[in-house]
């Protein structure tokens, strides 16, 4: 028992969770003062957490572990079972190195170029169009692109389907019931897919670039120089394509951002990285996506009187260490200028987690993400115009993920150039 850390005293709190969703673990850190806290999810105790020393913590590879720590179903629909989210050590590290490779600023850049010019192309049949939604032209368009990029061959017919089961999969992730049920359905036909196409590069009957992402899980090797099995190479090859495709929710906060705050559309006019790099970073912050992060005790260990108990499950508080008081000022503004000459640290900004990606498990396409988003957010106020329609441009904070609720509609859409 702790008896110095606060212990939500409700039997269990999965339904608390459910209804308060990114603001759960935040509410709780107000409520009690402290960083930390005990409750019960899903049947089980679990230790919350959040700011920038939790953070620095849980990334800590000697007191904590993933595997055990990601539920069944989120691994069959968002991640793959038995993904590199779900692995440790040595099968960790040497798998990461592997995305990481595929991430490089090379391919970053390379990606961006990709972008720029499909909503360029895209952009060319919305002007002829009574209206377009945002969210669903992104999820294409970045579908399109990062098939293309990985040499993953898709025809033009299966774009919208295929995108929208990238999509399914990761919408999936706070729901129960039919959206859970898209989101396993989703996740078969895309691993069926990527599969088929890893067992024709293989047999040498499909013909692809060997420094694509493709060719390189096919012929990856473990630590152990074994190759990956046919199913497993197609689950990592979707960790590198889905997580793509779901750059469309920060671009549709991007575009909501635009119009919330349109004093910065003139000074984004000049098209200087820095300014764009600062927008961007802002809405990485400010807007909800990831909402937190689970691992299981490795050991016993006690920080701030808390006693960790091996094979305890321990939360990190994603939104709400973006949105700590003691790391950012007035963190319920939006305020790209923070960004001006921040140091950022590793643990006290981490929309995409925290640490070192190359020795631990943040996100390794951070620079894809947000090299994607600078080009789109260059798009939207350089090379388009549009209006934007009454709609219901609200998001939830209960729904995990969330957006706003008529994914950006634009209407009246014109080229600049
Ligand atoms: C891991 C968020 C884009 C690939 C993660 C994690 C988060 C995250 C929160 C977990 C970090 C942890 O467990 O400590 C996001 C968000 C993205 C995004 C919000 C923007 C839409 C990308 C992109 C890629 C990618 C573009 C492409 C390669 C991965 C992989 C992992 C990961 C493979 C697992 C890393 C590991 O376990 O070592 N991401 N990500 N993500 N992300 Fe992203």
């Amino acid at each position: 028992m702790n008896e110095q850390v606060p212990e939500d005293k409700t039997l269990d709190n999965t339904v608390a969770l459910m209804r308060e969703g990114y603001l759960f673990i935040r509410n709780r850190i107000e409520e009690y003062q402290s960083d930390i806290f005990e409750t019960h999810v899903l049947g089980q105790k679990v230790i919350c957490m959040g700011g920038s020393e939790a953070a620095k913590l849980f990334y800590d590879t000697d007191k904590f572990q993933r595997q055990g720590a990601v539920l069944k179903r989120i691994q069959k629909t968002l991640f793959g079972v038995n993904a590199i989210q779900t692995t440790d050590g040595r099968v960790h590290h040497h798998r990461k190195q592997v995305f990481l490779s595929l991430m490089t600023p090379f391919h970053q850049k390379r990606l961006a170029e990709l972008v720029m010019n499909q909503w360029i192309e895209s952009s060319k049949k919305w002007v002829n169009l009574d209206k377009i939604v945002l969210f669903e032209e992104a999820k294409k368009t970045l579908c399109r692109v990062a098939c293309h990029w990985a040499g993953v061959k898709l025809h033009e017919s299966e774009v919208k389907e295929r995108a929208d089961d990238f999509i399914s999969m990761v919408y999936a992730l706070g729901a129960v019931g039919p959206q859970h049920w898209k989101g396993r359905m989703a996740r078969n036909r895309a691993e069926n897919w990527i599969q088929s196409m890893i067992e024709d590069v293989r047999k040498g009957t499909e013909k692809v670039e060997e420094d694509s992402a493709l060719y390189t899980m096919a012929t990856y090797q473990d630590e152990e120089g074994n190759k990956f099995d046919p199913h497993m190479a197609a689950i990592e090859l979707i960790n590198v394509i889905r997580p793509i495709v779901a750059i469309s929710t920060f671009i549709t906060f991007t575009a909501l951002a635009l119009k919330d705050h349109p004093e910065y559309k003139e000074i984004l006019k000049s098209g200087n990285p820095q300014d764009l790099d600062m927008f961007i970073q802002e809405v990485r912050r400010y807007y909800p996506f990831a909402p937190f992060l689970g691992a299981k005790v490795k050991k016993d260990f006690i920080w701030k009187d808390c006693a960790f108990k091996e094979g305890m499950l321990v939360f990190l508080d994603i939104y709400g260490t973006n949105h700590d008081p003691r790391l950012w000022d007035n963190p319920n503004e939006f305020h790209p200028e923070r960004f001006k000459d921040r140091n950022v640290g590793p643990f006290d900004f981490i929309p995409q987690g925290g640490g070192d990606p190359s020795t631990g498990h943040r996100c390794p396409g951070e620079g894809t993400t947000i090299e994607v988003m600078k080009a789109s957010l260059d798009f939207l106020v350089n090379k388009i115009e549009f209006d934007i329609p009454a709609q219901d441009l609200s998001f939830s904070l209960v729904k995990i993920p969330t957006l706003p609720e008529s994914g950006f509609v634009m209407q009246n859409i014109s080229l600049k150039v």
